[in-house]
C-alpha cells in the first residue's frame, strides 16, 4: 500500500514533476522508423508534451514542439524539406535542433533579418534496430544503450504499438509480476478455450534480484526445477520502464498521466539454412485493443496484460491495495524509484545511465533465448518446442498482425503460410 502522495510521485510524468524529470533522463522508444515511410510527419504526445516527429528529405530525424513558434499553428500539417520542417501557415522553416532557418516574409523584406529568440523546443532522436528513440532530458544526452538483441543478425524483426488508456506505472509493475503468467495467460487462456478448472502449473518459488539495468525475476513452477532457465537465468524488468523476455522487449512509454504508448520490439531468427537473411525494413503496426462492442480483445498475450493494466483504473489507487509475498518484486521496484527520485532531488544522476560510447554499443542482459537467437535452430528444433512451434504458426503476442507482415515473416522463415 502507498499513500496518495507517494502514488502521485510514481505516476505523474508532466514537465517539472519528479518522475517526469527522472524518465526524461533516459532515451525512450517513441515510434518505428518505418512509420515515417508514407507520411514523414507523425504527431507524438510524450509525458504530457505535444510534439511532432519527422524525417526530413536529408534523412535527419526531428522531434519538435507541435506548435509553430510564430503563431502556434500545428506543425503536423506542415511539410518536410531538404533540411527541416516547414509550417504551412506562413512558411517558417525549423530544423531538428529547434533553430528557425527561414521566415519567408522577413527574409524577403528586411535588410538584416534576424531569427534570434524564434527557436522552438526540440529533442534529439536516434534510430536503432528500426526503433526511433527520443531523449527529453537535460543536455548533454547520455549514450543510447544498444541492447545486445539489437545487434543480432539473420532475424525477422517487427514493432508493435498500442495506445493503452492508463498510467504507465501499472503497466511497468506487470514487468516484475511472474505469478500473473499462471493466472492471466495460462488459466484464463484455458478458461476462454473452454477448460473447466485451473490447469496451469502452480508457481512454487520466486526470487528477485536487482542490477544496474533493472531487476531479474526467477521462478520455479510445478514440473520445473532449479536447473531450469526460468530459475538459472530469469527475465528482466528493464530499468526504468521496459521488460525484456529474451526475444522481445516491451516498453511502457508515458503519453501523459493517464495514457501509455506500449512499444514492443520482436526478434525471430530464421531457421538454420535460411541465412543470410537481411531485413531491409522493420515493419511497424498498431494493435487494436477493443472490439466493435468496446470490450477489450482478450485473445492475445499482451492484449490480456492490457486488460489488467487498464482494469486497474486510469491511475491505480495504491492506497487500497494489499501487497503479499508474490509482490516482493513490485516493492523492490517502487523502492528503487523512490531512492532514485531522492538522489535526483539531491542533484545526483539516476542509475543505469550510460555515458561511455564504448559501453553503450552492445549491452548484454540476462537472456534465456541467447543461443537460439545467435546460433539458430533447425526447423525440426522449432517443432520440438511448443512455444516456438506456436510462434511459427501465428503471432500470439498482440492481436491484429497485418497480413503483409505475416507474409514477410513466412517468407523469411521459409515455412508455409497457413
Ligand atoms: S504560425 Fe507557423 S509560420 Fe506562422
Ligand atoms: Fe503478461
Amino acid at each position: 500500500m502507498l499513500t496518495a502522495a507517494r502514488n502521485e510521485m510514481l505516476t505523474r510524468v508532466g514537465p517539472g514533476t519528479p518522475m517526469g524529470e527522472l524518465l526524461r533522463r533516459y532515451w525512450q522508444p517513441i515510434a518505428g522508423a518505418s512509420e515515417l515511410d508514407g507520411n514523414p510527419i507523425k504527431t507524438v504526445r510524450l509525458m504530457g508534451e505535444d510534439l511532432v516527429l519527422y524525417r526530413d528529405r536529408g534523412g535527419r530525424y526531428g522531434l519538435i514542439d507541435r506548435h509553430c513558434p510564430h503563431r502556434r499553428a500545428d506543425m503536423a500539417y506542415g511539410w518536410v524539406e531538404g533540411t527541416g520542417i516547414r509550417c504551412s501557415y506562413h512558411g517558417w522553416l525549423m530544423d531538428e535542433t529547434g533553430r528557425c532557418l527561414e521566415q519567408p516574409y522577413e527574409d524577403t523584406t528586411s535588410p538584416k533579418p534576424s531569427k534570434a529568440g524564434c527557436e522552438t523546443k526540440a529533442y534529439p532522436v536516434k534510430e536503432c534496430a528500426g526503433l526511433l528513440f527520443a531523449y527529453l532530458g537535460p543536455l548533454p544526452a547520455p549514450e543510447l544503450p544498444v541492447w545486445e538483441p539489437f545487434t543480432w543478425r539473420n532475424g525477422f524483426r517487427e514493432i508493435v504499438l498500442a495506445d493503452v488508456p492508463c498510467n504507465w506505472f501499472q503497466c511497468q509493475e506487470n514487468s516484475i509480476d511472474p505469478v500473473h503468467f499462471e493466472w492471466m495467460h495460462d488459466n484464463w487462456g484455458a478458461r476462454m478455450r473452454g477448460a473447466d478448472g485451473n490447469v496451469a502449473p502452480k508457481h512454487l518459488k520466486l526470487k528477485f534480484e536487482a542490477f544496474d539495468h533493472g531487476f531479474v525475476y526467477k521462478r520455479v513452477r510445478e514440473g520445473q526445477s532449479e536447473q531450469d532457465r526460468y530459475w538459472t537465468v530469469g527475465r528482466v524488468a528493464l530499468w526504468p520502464n521496459g521488460f525484456f523476455l529474451g526475444s522481445h522487449f516491451e516498453w511502457r512509454v508515458p503519453v501523459d498521466d493517464e495514457n501509455t504508448l506500449s512499444v514492443a520490439w520482436f526478434f525471430m531468427r530464421v531457421p538454420k539454412g535460411r541465412e543470410p537473411y537481411v531485413q531491409e525494413r522493420v515493419p511497424t503496426w498498431v494493435s487494436p485493443l477493443q472490439d466493435e462492442t468496446g470490450r477489450f480483445i482478450t485473445s492475445h498475450v499482451i492484449n490480456q496484460d492490457i486488460v489488467a493494466w487498464a482494469g486497474q483504473g486510469r491511475i491505480a489507487d495504491r492506497t487500497k491495495e494489499h501487497l503479499r509475498s508474490s509482490d516482493i518484486g513490485i516493492t523492490m521496484m517502487r523502492s528503487r524509484f523512490f531512492e532514485e527520485l531522492e538522489a535526483m532531488a539531491a542533484g545526483k544522476e539516476p542509475g543505469g545511465i550510460i555515458r561511455s560510447a564504448n559501453e553503450a554499443q552492445c549491452i548484454a542482459l540476462p537472456n534465456m533465448a541467447r543461443e537460439q537467437n545467435t546460433e539458430g535452430l533447425t526447423l525440426a528444433d522449432f517443432d520440438k518446442d511448443p512455444l516456438l512451434r506456436q510462434r511459427l504458426k501465428e503471432f500470439r503476442h498482440h492481436y491484429g498482425q497485418p497480413p503483409e507482415v505475416r507474409r514477410a515473416f513466412v517468407e523469411a522463415m521459409g515455412i508455409s503460410g497457413t
